[in-house]
């Protein structure tokens, strides 16, 4: 018997090419999530328009001037009533309030432009090219309460040659971003992450 595809929601913020990746990914009649819904905090994020030209359910709960713990319960009162099992970050810019986190750990996870626990936060690829390091990437890892501190799933490396600016590292680190990223959701959906303290192994 075929399982059944894991529902998966997409929390954005923005552009959506991570987005547009993980919904190509689960085009395939293999693969084991389903992109059920496209959140935004914005109305105008670009990825909204992405989901809409492959037919997704989307939704916008506005951010602005609201609360962070009730927009944390909207968000999750949103995401139980859709049946979402999963949830994937993807430029989703927001920070989460440990009651949310708590309530999807294990279940929900991000993908950050750098190899954490190197350069968390923001301005990464200025603040790569300005230390001088030969080599950078992308890691997936679970949410968890601290920022971009949870368990690491995936990471994949890019190399940061001499003439390097934060535009090349960026364009660099997003193609593999595009390739991580549904991999390591293939692998959460298959049910085969095992968290163990902040590692993570594959069974
Ligand atoms: C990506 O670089 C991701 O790593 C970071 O935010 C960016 C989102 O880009 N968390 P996009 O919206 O997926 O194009």
């Amino acid at each position: 018997m075929i399982p059944a595809k894991r529902r998966t929601a997409v929390l954005i913020s923005g552009r959506g090419s991570n987005l547009r990746a993980l919904i190509e990914a689960a085009q395939a009649g293999d693969y084991p999530a389903r992109i059920a819904l496209v959140l935004s905090n914005k109305p105008d994020a670009e990825g909204l328009r992405i989901a809409r030209q492959h037919g997704i359910e989307t939704a916008v709960i506005e951010s602005k001037g609201k609360e962070r713990a009730a927009f944390d319960a909207e968000m999750h009162a949103l995401l139980q009533s859709k049946g979402i099992e999963l949830v994937c970050l993807a430029g989703f810019m927001r920070l989460l309030t440990t009651e949310f986190v708590q309530a999807w750990y294990g279940r929900m996870i991000n993908i950050h432009p750098s190899l954490l626990p190197a350069f968390k936060g923001t301005q990464v690829h200025e603040r790569v090219v300005a230390s001088g390091v030969r080599v950078t990437g992308c890691s997936v890892h679970f949410v968890s309460p601290e920022m971009d501190e949870g368990p690491i799933i995936l990471q994949a490396t890019v190399p940061v040659p001499p003439d390097a600016t934060p535009q090349s590292v960026a364009a660099a680190v997003l193609e593999q971003e595009h390739a991580l990223y549904p991999q390591a959701l293939k692998l959460l959906a298959e049910g085969k992450l095992v968290i163990e303290g902040q590692r993570v192994s594959v069974k």
